[in-house]
């Protein structure tokens, strides 16, 4: 059976339903497929309408008490349970679920509380998700996390979802967003079709990846490191692209595990 992990970008936004129509029909085909979303602009909205301005660094949400409460409320509550009642419609039996359930992902704060609530990936379960995937349910997880005290973290989307795909040793792991992949520089027109890992990693700390891109390509090479066996950035808004990546057909961007050089997702 194959695995197939999506982070469905905040950027994504609801009137693109490709991608939900996709991962049911994986799922309903005897795919197993863990979605894990953000919901960055939801959250923006909610925080200014409570008068509330959003900063960010290194492409992550600065969080004090107040975004906590936000992201929490928005993430947890809203934008999952909007795409379990998607993936519902499409068939499947979806459920939300956020970091925090069954102790799922374990948090610590990000780079010593540098970002406020930001916490970053200690440590997963994965035993819950191994049997609600058994049981042919479809996860839906908010990125949250809880550290050994019981404080709960805020964490970029994209790091979660990579330390699940590792762990469950993904075939898949696609991080859909609102570009057609990794650029070669922040304002370029042209997307790579490929990056290694050592590539992936030099554009962060060049500046060729800003913004949100930068914890995307943390989280690929992550992904790839930690089990995953291949790792795309591509657009979450085209028709086809999990049909393309399933089938090894080029497709945004594919991050080349150091050493694997052959396409697609393997046929088992
Ligand atoms: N080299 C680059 N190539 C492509 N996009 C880049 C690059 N550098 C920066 N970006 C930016 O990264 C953005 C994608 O990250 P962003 O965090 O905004 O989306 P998301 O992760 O899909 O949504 P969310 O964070 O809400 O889940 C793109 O819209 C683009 O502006
Ligand atoms: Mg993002």
């Amino acid at each position: 059976m194959q695995t197939l992990v999506v982070k469905y970008g905040g950027s994504v936004s609801e009137e693109h339903t490709f991608l939900l129509e996709e991962i049911a029909y994986y799922a309903r085909n005897d795919v197993h497929v863990v979605v894990v979303h953000g919901g960055g602009p939801e959250v923006t909205q909610w925080l200014s309408r409570l008068g509330h301005a959003t900063e960010f660094a290194k492409g992550q949400r600065i969080t004090d008490e107040l975004a906590l409460q936000v992201v929490e409320m928005v993430l947890s509550g809203r934008v999952g349970k909007r795409i379990v009642r998607q993936l519902q419609k499409y068939g499947v039996r979806a459920l939300s679920l956020c970091g925090e359930d069954a102790g799922m992902v374990r948090a610590v704060p990000y780079e010593n509380g540098l970002l406020g609530y930001v916490g970053q990936v200690e440590m997963v379960d994965v035993r819950l998700l191994c049997s609600l995937l058994a049981d042919r349910y479809v996860p839906v997880i908010a990125p949250l996390g809880v550290d050994a005290n019981g404080q709960v973290y805020n964490i970029n989307a994209d790091f979660v979802a990579a330390s699940l795909a590792g762990a469950l040793r993904a075939d898949a792991f696609v991080l859909a967003t609102d570009v057609a992949g990794v650029r070669e520089h922040a304002n370029s027109q042209h997307t790579l079709e490929q990056l290694t890992e050592e590539e992936a990693i030099s554009m962060v700390e060049d500046g060729r990846a800003i913004g949100g891109m930068i914890p995307k390509l943390q989280a690929v090479v992550h992904a790839v490191q930690s089990g995953a066996k291949a790792a795309y950035v591509l657009d979450g808004r085209m028709a086809d692209a999990l049909h393309s990546v399933m089938e090894g057909r080029s497709i945004g961007t594919r991050i080349i595990p150091t050493g694997i050089m052959k396409g697609g997702v393997e046929h088992a």
